[in-house]
């Protein structure tokens, strides 16, 4: 893609016959290169090309850590593929609750069997399971057959680990415990043409009790707004309509900055971007949530009508416990004065049933704010305990048929509220960023509208990274059926 046009250009002028330049990124442009000849000499052993596959297993930010992974084995000469068999696989794993980590397990004694029929096959790990020490030792007494592993905090080495992994011909592992360093200039490769993240910030200060996230991304380090505006304006030379600013907590983006910025000072710059169509963010915390930030959104022409603004629990004493730093009225007299400023705004959220100590009342209280607030859309989520985390050392655990009752309940006042407040668009004619064709239905093209809420309409791929108009006719709970109304007869 366009954007890797001037770093393709930079590697190509690499001298192999010198020692490694010092300085990053050329550093690992040097490794692109020296990589690029090792493909391309076991490719003319084996007498196909190398094939690499990729496999995200995480949030937003991780699939845009995989799009950087994706960029270089392009460059270093890999041929991308979907299949699990290829020479080359890579996980960039996710921690945040345990049913990830065992998916990973789970697939490496599929990568192993898969192994055993093709020996020169190589297997890397990343991301952030990674930064677990438990899970490195494991690996290294089970799962012998991992070729690479490093972490969140090193990505940017991905270069010269690709070579090492190569040469070696060990087991190589690369973690680091934390860091300051922000590496810009990496190519990627996006999964979408038309739209893509934008890392605005690493890592997270939050610490809330039950989440592993500030354990294996680090402290938080913001990017600085010229690094960012530059990266979106080349995202749009390079046909991108909408960006997604990405950041555990975006709210607090700039605070440690030499020249501090607010986060809603950065959306300002990047509303001024001319071609760039449609700018999201995720994610918000609420306790960080500024009346500045409703202002703009508010005056915006090309913020999305979406606020993700994790509620957790409705619970004071739970969010206490949590360390959420608000209280359950706090949360309602935000989220309802967004709803009363910004009112075709769409709020969703994420919800943990079955913290410690919770209780059917905690329960309730939850739900008192899914009907308050009528959430278009939340992800709830059964807690999962998070070893070093402090809500891990607590002991009031709770048993799992609660939790399973707690959690039907919830799932049961979402579904209602999101059906009534999803519905009140029914029969509007709303612009859809037309984004693939539908996985079921091959007819019919899934888009999403400004408020982030999914709509299927008859149309062809013609149409796809292109906004059209559409009437949004059925309303199915969570999603909506329309038909373009250049279609109507
Ligand atoms: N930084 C974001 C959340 C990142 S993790 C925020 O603060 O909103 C995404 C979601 O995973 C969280 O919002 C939370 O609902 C859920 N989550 C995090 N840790 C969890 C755990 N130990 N068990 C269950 N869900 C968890
Ligand atoms: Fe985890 Fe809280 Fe940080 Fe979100 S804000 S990543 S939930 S510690
Ligand atoms: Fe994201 Fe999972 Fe890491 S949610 S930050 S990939 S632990």
């Amino acid at each position: 893609m366009g954007c890797n046009d001037d770093i393709k250009r930079l590697i190509e002028a690499e001298d192999l016959t010198l020692p490694p330049p010092e300085r990053e990124p050329q550093r690992q442009y040097y490794f692109i290169k020296k990589c690029r000849e090792i493909v391309k000499k076991k490719s003319e052993e084996l007498g196909h090309p190398l094939y690499a596959c990729s496999v995200c297993m995480g949030c937003q930010m991780n699939a845009r850590d995989s799009e950087k992974l994706v960029g270089i084995l392009e460059l270093a000469g890999f041929v991308l593929s979907e299949e699990e068999d290829a020479d080359f696989v890579i996980y960039n794993t996710c921690t945040v609750r345990d049913n990830a980590n065992q998916r990973v397990y789970g697939r490496l004694g599929f990568l192993n069997s898969m192994k055993k029929k093709n020996p020169h096959m190589k297997i890397a790990l990343c991301g952030c399971m990674m930064q677990e020490a438990s899970v490195i030792e494991k690996i290294k007494k089970s799962y012998r057959f991992v070729d690479l592993i490093f972490g969140t905090h090193n990505i940017f080495k991905f270069p010269e680990l690709l070579c090492t992994m190569f040469e070696s011909g060990r087991m190589v592992i690369d973690i680091w415990k934390d860091t300051e360093q922000i590496v810009e200039d990496l190519p990627a490769e996006r999964k979408y043409p038309f739209k893509s993240g934008i890392n605005i910030m690493f890592g997270c200060n939050n610490f809330c009790s039950y989440c592993i996230v500030p354990y294996v991304r680090g402290r938080e380090r913001s990017r600085s707004p010229k690094d960012i505006i530059r990266e979106i304006e080349r995202l749009v030379k390079d046909g991108v309509v909408e960006i997604m600013l990405l950041g555990q907590n975006v709210n607090s983006y700039g605070k440690n900055l030499e020249e501090p910025v607010s986060f809603a000072g950065l959306l300002r710059e990047a509303e001024k971007i001319e071609g760039l169509e449609r700018i999201r963010f995720m994610t918000s915390h609420p306790k960080d949530l500024s009346d500045e930030l409703i202002e703009v959104m508010k005056e915006s022409k090309k913020i999305c009508r979406h606020l993700h603004l994790p509620l957790q629990s409705g619970s004071t004493r739970i969010l206490k416990a949590m360390n959420r730093r608000y209280t359950k009225e706090q949360y309602i007299d935000l989220a309802l004065k967004i709803r009363r400023e910004i009112p075709d705004i769409a709020i969703t959220t994420d919800i943990i049933v079955g913290f410690p100590g919770e209780t059917a009342e905690d329960v309730d209280e939850t739900i008192d704010v899914i009907r308050q607030v009528k959430y278009e859309n939340a992800f709830t989520f059964i807690y999962s305990k998070r070893t070093g985390t402090p809500a891990a050392a607590m002991e009031n655990q709770v048993a799992e048929k609660t939790v399973k009752e707690g959690f039907d309940r919830v799932l049961k006042a979402v579904q209602d509220t999101a059906k009534e407040r999803v519905a009140l668009l029914q029969g509007k004619v709303l612009p859809v960023l037309a984004e693939e064709r539908n996985e079921h239905d091959s007819s019919l093209i899934t888009g999403r509208l400004s408020n982030n809420t999914l709509v299927h309409f008859p149309g062809d791929t013609s149409l796809i990274g292109k906004i059209v108009e559409v009437r949004l006719e059925e309303c199915h709970g969570f999603y909506y059926l329309g038909r373009n109304i250049k279609d109507d007869v």
